[in-house]
């Protein structure tokens, strides 16, 4: 039985085959639609969620199965003091697969070591997010043909964000790729992350707070949300919640081939004047998770 915690569970060949049967699942959707029938999600989100949540349970749907779950501690027994061990033990009863989303790093590992069936971490703290980080990596395949030979530029909430950490793990087993790090100095990309991964893995990075300055030089643009819920203070919030705001008339120096992704909800960080630019790829990126986890579905279920 096979669990997805951490993007680096995946080979870089699996993620390649995830990704080819996502393209196929978009291209013969009615090919798929009776591949899950007779199974069950659980999704167990004790963080709030639109995308995630709801993607899992249409990618089940759509595949011919059923969804069911919470979408916050306080509507599941978590409120009575049940812990993730006894939770995934019993959901196992009643369903095929567990998607978990927690506020603590971790929880998600902890389930998957007393589910009975497989767990898919859907998101925990400021740690880790792998299937947004299949989502992103299908969008930028499907946008440049090819996840190797590229500039990435992360902005944002670098420290916080968890589909941040997750992209950059998986992006540095690819060939030539080249990472612009643009944060503010309290929002900087965890040390861990740049030891264990980019320097050990001599991946080429640039740290810097001006966005404007590397714009130019990017393939792909990732915008980050700042993180509220895990800051401990309101004023560092306030103060460097809008750090920076891409705008239509910002996009003037960059790439006529740039693809802008976030992983959403956007706050402040991108104008609504960019939503028409042909560049900007989110709501592209948003409906690409849906396909994504039906292959993932499919692969931990085992189903042909
Ligand atoms: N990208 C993402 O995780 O969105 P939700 O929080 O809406 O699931």
């Amino acid at each position: 039985m096979r669990h997805l915690i951490d993007i680096l569970d995946l080979s870089t060949e699996e993620i390649d085959e995830l990704i080819q049967k996502a393209c196929d699942i978009i291209a013969h959707p009615d090919a798929y639609s009776e591949k899950c029938h007779g199974k069950k999600i659980a999704t167990l989100f004790y963080e709030p969620s639109t995308r995630t949540r709801l993607s899992f349970e249409a990618a089940m749907m759509e595949l011919g199965g059923k969804a069911l779950g919470f979408s916050s501690a306080s509507n599941s027994s978590a409120s009575k003091g049940e812990t993730v061990a006894d939770t995934a033990r019993i959901v196992s009863n009643y369903a095929d697969i567990i998607a978990m989303r927690h506020p603590k790093e971790g929880a998600p590992m902890v389930a998957s070591m007393y589910a009975k069936v497989p767990v898919i971490n859907a998101g925990d703290g400021g740690h880790n997010h792998p299937t947004q980080t299949l989502t992103d990596l299908l969008t930028i395949y499907r946008e440049k043909g090819r996840l190797d030979h590229l500039t990435i530029g992360f902005c944002g909430d670098l420290k916080f964000g968890r589909t941040v950490h997750s992209l950059i793990l998986a992006l540095a087993r690819y060939t030539d790729i080249r990472i612009v790090l643009i944060s503010p100095d309290e929002l900087k990309l965890p040390d861990y992350i740049i030891q264990d991964t980019l320097i050990a893995k001599n991946i080429s990075y640039v740290e810097t707070a001006d966005l404007e300055e590397y714009l130019p030089e990017l393939d792909v643009l990732y915008m980050t949300r700042v993180q509220q819920e895990r800051f401990f203070n309101e004023a560092d919030y306030i103060r460097l919640k809008d750090s920076y705001i891409l705008t239509r008339d910002k996009l003037a120096t960059a790439k006529s081939d740039l693809s802008i992704l976030h992983p959403l909800p956007r706050v402040n960080e991108i104008a609504v004047d960019v939503d028409d630019d042909p560049r900007a790829c989110y709501f592209t990126q948003a409906g690409n998770g849906k396909y994504i986890r039906m292959a993932l579905i499919l692969k931990l279920l085992e189903v042909e």
